[in-house]
């Protein structure tokens, strides 16, 4: 068990927000299986200010979620300030702020917003001292390594988080010149959390048991954050958090077991957008259920272009038990 201020986390495992994946649905069908914290997908300050349904949609949570981080982005202080305010007026179940300082994607970087927030240290800390002291709730940051090779500069940029009073802090050990390609670099974070006052969550190339041991064995973190290796693969969570807590190794899921996950992942999916949206998305996540099993690529073509209705999915699901 760790801790982010008072609120108590039970598992070593943190779901990592992922914008277009991460909605309530995926965070739904995650939390099962020993998730300690789930992150909402990025909301803009902006569109909770201008008051946008859609984006109010994003700071849904579900019974048992708890504890939940609701993450935003944007350049001005005083506006995640306002941000805030309207996220706990409409969800009093949210218990973390989380601030985004790790987009790398220029529509948000060019505004100020992400990981532009990464370039000066001092004015990061003023930008976070602001929303710290506004905000009821603790506030945790996600940082990357910094902008690029020549400014690695995350050891400041985290003094400045810890000065301005943040209760967590979470890095994706890539800059956001690598955006999400090239190897996590762990190396640069070694030992990383004893030269920390606040708990350290790591992310970053975590695709098995033995890759979240490494990772949490190098940095010393508290936690691990899992991202896309978890997508499509929601047993490495279980496989995370129960050998943390027992030491023991479970085995991979069988194909039958990930087929059953990927319907139950459907319903959610589609009780949340509906049929026609949630398939959309589904042609994007729902191949990656078949990663690591021998022949399937047929079958996640099919997947990937073809399915439009759930029927036309099972469809192609009762094929592989043929
Ligand atoms: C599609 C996608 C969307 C993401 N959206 C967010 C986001 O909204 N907020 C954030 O802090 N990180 C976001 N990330 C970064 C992940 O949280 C994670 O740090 C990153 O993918 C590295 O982990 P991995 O290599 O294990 O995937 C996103 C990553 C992906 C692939």
């Amino acid at each position: 068990m760790w801790k982010i201020g008072n609120i108590e986390i039970e598992s070593r495992v943190v779901l990592a927000p992922m914008a277009g994946i991460t909605s309530l649905a995926y965070r739904r069908f995650m939390k099962p299986f020993g998730v300690g914290l789930t992150v909402t997908e990025m909301v803009s300050d902006c569109g909770l200010i201008y008051d946008n349904k859609k984006t109010l949609d994003y700071i849904k949570t579900f019974d048992g979620e708890r504890p939940i981080a609701i993450q935003l982005f944007g350049s001005n202080s005083k506006n995640i300030c306002k941000a805030i305010d309207i996220v706990l007026k409409n969800n009093p179940n949210v218990d973390i702020i989380d601030i985004n300082l790790g987009c790398p994607v220029p529509k948000v970087t060019s505004t100020g917003a992400g990981s532009a927030l990464l370039k000066d240290p001092i004015k990061l800390e003023k930008y976070m001292r602001e929303i710290v002291e506004h905000s009821p709730i603790p506030v945790t940051a996600k940082i990357r390594l910094g902008w690029n090779e020549n400014s690695i500069n995350f050891l400041d940029n985290i003094k400045a988080l810890e000065n301005a009073g943040v209760k967590a802090i979470g890095i994706h050990a890539r800059t956001t010149a690598q955006m999400y390609a090239g190897k996590a670099r762990y190396e640069l974070i070694e030992n990383l959390r004893e030269k920390m006052s606040v708990p350290l969550i790591v992310s970053g190339d975590i695709y098995s048991l033995d890759d979240a041991i490494r990772a949490l064995d190098i940095s010393k973190a508290d936690a691990v954050m899992v991202a896309r290796g978890g997508t499509g693969n929601p047993t490495l969570v279980k496989q995370i958090d129960t050998y943390f807590k027992s030491g023991e190794r479970l085995p991979n899921a069988t194909l039958e077991q990930n087929i059953k996950y990927l319907l139950e992942f459907t319903d959610l999916l589609i009780e949340e957008k509906g049929e026609y949206r949630a398939m959309s998305i589904l042609r994007g996540i729902a191949p990656k259920f078949f990663d690591g099993y021998p022949g399937m690529k047929q079958i996640k073509n099919q997947i990937a272009q073809t399915i439009t209705t759930k029927e036309s999915l099972i469809k192609i699901l009762n094929n592989i038990n043929q």
